[in-house]
């Protein structure tokens, strides 16, 4: 059963293949997790290889293999330059970033990402930052919460949805994930298990400021990869392929504007290698249907530009 189980890695074999692993390179895992990914990386490394793991969420560390190839680093991603510095790498030949929650946190009642446990609003990966979904819930004015809720968990009626909880914690704080619950029963639209979960996804994704976080990352890689380095995002919800896709087609992460006039192009030091995403098989998605919204793609650092 899962409960044993840290995290299954998921487009394991169709990741390593699109890193093209170079035995001696140096490579990032940018969310460690379970290790899973960065054991196939190590396995393909030789011992002038390393391996740069960062994970935010202090419980990661427990998955560390002891290998001296191996650099952990328990911080956000979004400071990768700032700590490949600090271990005096300035390029390398691969970023590997597999998004989202792990099933460990999913999975841990406490940690407050799932709808299926009562627990306080947490929703950190980070648990030394302040902010929890608490504090998100109880003190943004109903706007903020209106835009997060229509942006962050595509929730059709995000209006009413503010509404509601700005007014019910005018009599009590909403405290914990039944009290959430609870508060909305007389306006989930739809499924309510796919209403819920929307809701925390908007939730999860400002606790921990997922998408300005995978927008940082994003824009540090082309001047961090080698020429001729891959780098390979999995994601796992239509806003932050988005945000990949763009990014690795054009180098930002605005829409493509269909203007025959316009002859300016941001420089785009990328090449894309995966000109569709890449999803799991029928094999993967029945062994791990938690893998079922992953999506690949897969860039290369240009060798001139
Ligand atoms: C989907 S899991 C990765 C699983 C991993 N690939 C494996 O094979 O086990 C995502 C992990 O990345 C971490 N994470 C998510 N966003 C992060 C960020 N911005 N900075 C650092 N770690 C992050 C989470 O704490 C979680 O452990």
């Amino acid at each position: 059963m899962l409960e044993n189980i840290y995290h299954t890695p998921v487009l394991l074999k169709e990741t390593i293949e699109g890193l093209k692993i170079a035995p001696d390179g140096i490579y990032v895992d940018c969310t460690f997790g379970g290790g899973g990914h960065s054991r196939a990386i190590l396995e393909r490394l030789n011992g002038d290889g390393k391996l740069v793991a960062f994970d935010q969420d202090e419980s990661a560390k427990r998955n560390l293999p002891s290998d001296s190839r191996v650099i952990f680093v328990p911080h956000n991603f979004r400071h990768l330059h700032r700590f490949l510095r600090l271990h005096n790498i300035s390029a390398v030949d691969g970023i590997l970033a597999d998004l989202g929650v792990s099933s460990h946190q999913f999975d841990e009642p406490e940690r407050g990402f799932s709808t299926r446990f009562n627990a306080e609003l947490d929703m950190r990966m980070d648990k030394r930052q302040a902010r929890t979904a608490f504090d998100v819930l109880n003190n943004y004015s109903e706007q903020q919460l209106h835009k997060l809720f229509e942006q962050y968990g595509e929730v059709t009626n995000a209006k009413t949805l503010a509404r509601t909880i700005a007014e019910v914690r005018q009599s009590a704080s909403i405290r914990t994930i039944d009290d959430l619950k609870n508060a909305l029963q007389g306006i989930v639209k739809g499924n309510p298990s796919k209403y819920f979960a929307q809701v925390f996804q908007a939730l999860r994704i400002e606790v921990n400021e997922e998408l300005t976080a995978l927008r940082e990352l994003l824009q540090q890689i082309p001047l961090l990869l080698k020429p001729g380095g891959r780098v390979a995002i999995i994601t796992f919800h239509s806003l932050e392929d988005r945000l990949v896709k763009n990014f690795f087609r054009r180098g930002s992460f605005e829409e493509a504007v269909e203007n025959p006039f316009t002859t300016e192009q941001a420089a785009n030091e990328l090449k894309v290698i995966t000109k569709k995403p890449i999803t799991p098989g029928d094999q993967e998605l029945k062994q791990n249907p938690r893998s079922r919204s992953a999506k690949l793609r897969v860039a290369e650092k240009l060798m001139m530009v």
